[in-house]
């Protein structure tokens, strides 16, 4: 049974993409959705990271609102493959940053892992806010000693220094995207370090190919694959 928030989706992404676009899109949502009642993740760590919120419904998003996609969470057991499939890491020398973090998910289940730093980003104040509660109140393990959510523009970010594995769920358009990945490319060129992408449902591989990424491994889930790459 459709609710509100559903058919909501479904308009915006019938204006933002056209007929065909906006069905696939939705047949995705729709799975995700029906996933999210069987992982009961708010459930079990007292948190609010479920709910689906359009991109339409937020305020104070500025001009890159026009290339967002709207908020809804990874899905646990598919960001942990798309974390394994980098093989062995060692956390504490990465700061591990969420870019569209949403509702703070991601950066939940990063934080289970000894990284120096786990950071979200959000262009929503109050996705923001949201995702800042979900840490306080989140019962499950933590094990990196600094856990914090900002609130940015992706575009505008300042890459931190340090070896970073920067997480995306398919959180913009191509405009948007381009800017992140020459930000990013920038960042190594004046610091050469390890930058590692994990891209969750990645729609703009050529993108990132173009800009000089090379794909390390690549995994498909239920919902969405992923694809892993590195930035030298
Ligand atoms: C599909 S959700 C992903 C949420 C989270 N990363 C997760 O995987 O659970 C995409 C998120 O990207 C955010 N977003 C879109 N454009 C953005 C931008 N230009 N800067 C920062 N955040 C952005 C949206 O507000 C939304 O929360």
């Amino acid at each position: 049974m459709l609710d509100r928030t559903d058919v909501r989706i479904f308009w915006q992404s019938l204006r933002a993409w056209g007929p065909r676009e906006a069905v696939i899109d939705f047949t995705h949502y729709y799975r995700a959705k029906r996933h999210e009642r069987a992982d009961r993740f708010d459930e079990r760590f007292g948190t609010e990271t479920s709910r689906m919120v359009g991109i339409g419904s937020l305020a104070g998003l500025g001009a890159n609102g026009a290339d967002a996609i709207h908020y809804w969470p990874t899905r646990e057991c598919e960001f942990t493959a798309t974390l394994d499939s980098l093989g062995e890491l060692d956390h504490d020398s990465f700061t591990f940053v969420d870019l569209g973090c949403g509702k703070g998910r991601v950066v939940l289940l990063a934080a289970a892992h000894p990284f120096r730093r786990v950071v979200g980003v959000d262009f929503s104040p109050a996705l923001v806010e949201v995702a800042r509660e979900n840490v306080i109140r989140y019962t499950g393990p933590v094990k990196a000693p600094v856990v914090r959510v900002e609130a940015c523009d992706a575009a505008e970010w300042v890459v931190p220094d340090g070896d970073l594995v920067i997480y995306m769920f398919n959180p913009f358009g191509p405009q948007v995207m381009t800017r992140v990945l020459a930000n990013l490319n920038d960042a190594v060129r004046a610091q050469p370090r390890r930058l590692y992408l994990l891209y969750y449902s990645p729609e703009y591989p050529e993108l990132v190919e173009e800009a000089g990424f090379r794909l390390l491994a690549e995994g498909s889930g239920e919902n969405w694959g992923w694809a892993v790459y590195s930035c030298q």
